[in-house]
């Protein structure tokens, strides 16, 4: 198995899109008819969930119309978000076939097919042409992308002038060891955590202009805690549309490993945006 075969075997379990419909159903929601608010708490796949997505997007200009791509869209919630909230057209990558396959179920069922795709590829080989997005964005995902450089010019080349590049990764920040597993990794052979300075000198490289920074630290260490007060409120009892469900059995080491590397100070997630020329 290469790099990226190991990658999606980690997130892609063939289980998990009907592990998801019959929790959606047990928290009491009709799957025929499901609405992007709806999904959220499920369908964001990185820290802060539907809340930091919102932040971000509210740095881009979004408008209706404006043609997104999505890197490394998982399930799907950035992309449906774009499109529901700001009326844009999303086009979401990702490697793995089943959360292709699940993105594209879901987006049916929140009815919003007509202006949200989903495919399955490499951000590091994009099969779009050239200069044919007004923008992309790229939520936790980076830190399973080793060659920083190759991934900023494939983005750069789909991107027409103007368009922006809006990053929000874990990235490293200080001295320590990540202990593993982690929601993006399993093992180390699969986790390229690397500082900002690197994500900079790739985007410059590639021609971008970068216009923003910003370490969300405090406000993933607030939304962690928040998370926990929420689950001890609910007497330990796991909700159906808990972490566990997209995290698998594992999903309390690999919260409490982020955690932990994020109090130390050895990671952080960061908002980066960059512009097209
Ligand atoms: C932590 S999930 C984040 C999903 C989504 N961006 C979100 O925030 O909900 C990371 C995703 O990146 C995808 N991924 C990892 N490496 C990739 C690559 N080289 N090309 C495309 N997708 C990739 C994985 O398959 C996975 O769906």
């Amino acid at each position: 198995m290469n790099i990226e075969q190991s990658i999606a075997a980690h997130y892609g379990d063939e289980t998990f899109g009907k592990r998801l419909l019959e929790a959606l159903s047990a928290s009491g929601l009709d799957i025929n008819r499901l609405s992007p608010d709806e999904l959220a708490p499920i369908d964001e796949f990185h820290i802060g969930g539907r809340l930091a997505t919102a932040e971000l997007a509210a740095q881009l200009g979004l408008r209706p119309g404006l043609k997104l791509l999505d890197v490394g869209s998982g399930i799907g919630g950035p992309a449906r978000y774009f499109a529901h909230a700001f009326g844009c057209e999303v086009i979401g990558i990702d490697l793995t076939e089943a959360f292709v396959r699940i993105a594209t179920d879901l987006t049916r069922r929140a009815s919003l097919s007509d202006r949200v795709k989903f495919q399955q590829g490499s951000a590091l080989d994009l099969p779009f042409e050239a200069a044919s997005f007004d923008g992309a964005t790229m939520l936790h995902v980076g830190m399973n992308i080793d060659d920083k450089p190759r991934l900023c010019r494939a983005v750069r080349k789909v991107l027409r002038p103007g368009a922006f590049f809006g990053i929000y990764d874990l990235m490293r920040t200080g001295p320590g060891d990540i202990e593993f597993p982690v929601p993006w990794s399993s093992r180390p052979e699969t986790s390229f955590v690397v500082e900002p300075s690197v994500y900079r000198a790739a985007l410059e490289a590639a021609g971008f202009t970068l216009s923003k920074e910003r370490n969300r630290r405090d406000f993933a260490l607030d939304f962690f805690r928040d998370m926990q007060a929420k689950a001890k409120a609910a007497g330990g009892g796991a909700s159906p549309l808990g972490p566990a469900l997209i995290m698998g059995p594992e999903f309390k080491d690999k919260l409490r490993h982020v955690v932990e590397a994020i109090e130390r100070g050895a990671i952080a997630p960061i908002e980066l945006i960059a512009r097209v020329p």
